[in-house]
């Protein structure tokens, strides 16, 4: 049978046999070879498919741990403020544990399909007219003040639950990999990863990837008003800084390009974000490099809108008869 990730991994975390664990089966994802993209790279490019997960991003990993974690401290509601991804993964678990849930997302900044997510697992959905940032400042006051478990990655037991993609990676390849590439936003996702390589005795070279209207990471001060086409990372102010990470950012329209690309020519539909650690790749190479994990953080399914803005394919309307359609296929 197969199991969640604290079962796979419970000498490396936090709970004890015992503990009840609120599980989708998160974890276990695929580590897939890319070959165009290893050809373009000049270097061994393997993806890291956390959108293979239940709620469709990486998010799941940390989730178990912390709506598991909230549940042995007795939480009978948990929060989190979200790019959408934070909230699609919260909503679920929550619903799973039989726990109430809020989810705390900025107004009209989110993609459809983790909106649509958090609100068929029956979470209370609220629209900050403001930004992710502002939204975790306010979740983070209100968590200290009242009986509500906050899952934001601000929280021990998320990074646990995300080091073990780490784990995972090395199991695959028999080794680390020399470069991990990977979308930055509040870079807790960068942060584990670092923390799974260093518990196995391994230091990969960390590329953390940002969107340039939203690289405070980069430009090495907050941005007040993030902005980019890759709503998940549309953050100004992380609340994780990182040690042992190269920073780059990238535009829009190199990730909208890695994005079809990804699409068109590997075969793997992911969502903006994850696309902005290929753009990233693409563009400053492999620095040396001879084996690249680059981590595609969620499915590129949860944003139909931006597909639908950016696929640059055509839909051939065609009348119910042969002639028509043989005109339409064959041109
Ligand atoms: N990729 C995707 C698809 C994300 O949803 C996020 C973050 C990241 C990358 C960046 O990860 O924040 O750990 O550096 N999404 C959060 C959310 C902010 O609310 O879903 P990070």
């Amino acid at each position: 049978m197969r199991e969640g990730l604290i079962e796979r991994y419970r000498e490396h975390l936090p709970f004890e046999p015992g503990d009840r664990v609120v599980s989708l089966l998160e974890g276990s994802t695929p580590l897939l070879e890319a070959p165009l993209l290893s050809e373009r790279v000049g270097a061994e490019v393997y993806l890291k498919l956390e959108g293979a997960n239940p709620t469709g991003s990486f998010k799941d990993r940390g989730m178990t741990c912390a709506v598991s974690a909230a549940l042995r401290e007795g939480a009978e509601a948990v929060i989190c403020a979200s790019t959408g991804n934070t909230a699609a993964s919260a909503a679920a678990y929550a619903a799973r544990a039989g726990i109430r849930c809020a989810v705390i997302v900025p107004d009209g900044k989110i993609a459809m399909g983790k909106l649509a997510q958090a609100l068929m697992h029956g979470a209370q959905v609220v629209a900050l007219q403001g930004n992710f940032d502002m939204a975790l400042t306010m979740v983070r006051e209100l968590a200290d003040s009242y009986p509500i478990a906050l899952v934001n990655s601000v929280h021990e037991f998320r990074l646990a639950g995300q080091k073990t993609a780490a784990f995972e990676v090395v199991d695959d390849l028999g080794d680390a990999p020399d470069v991990l590439a990977v979308p930055v936003g509040n870079a807790g996702n960068i942060t584990a990863y670092w923390r799974g390589f260093s518990e196995m005795g391994t230091a990969p070279r960390m590329f953390g990837f940002q969107a340039e209207g939203a690289a405070p990471l980069v430009l090495g001060h907050e941005v007040e008003h993030p902005e980019t086409l890759a709503s998940a990372i549309r953050i100004g102010r992380p609340a994780r800084g990182v040690e042992a990470m190269q920073a780059v950012q990238e535009s829009d329209g190199a990730i909208m390009d890695a994005y079809r690309f990804m699409a068109v020519r590997e075969g793997m539909f992911c969502e903006p974000a994850s696309s902005a650690a290929v753009a990233g790749l693409l563009k400053y190479g492999h620095g040396g490099a001879q084996r690249v994990v680059c981590v595609m953080t969620g499915r590129g399914l949860k944003d139909q809108q931006t597909a639908m803005e950016h696929h640059g394919g055509t839909i051939i309307p065609c009348e119910p008869e042969m002639a028509a359609l043989v005109q339409a296929v064959l041109g």
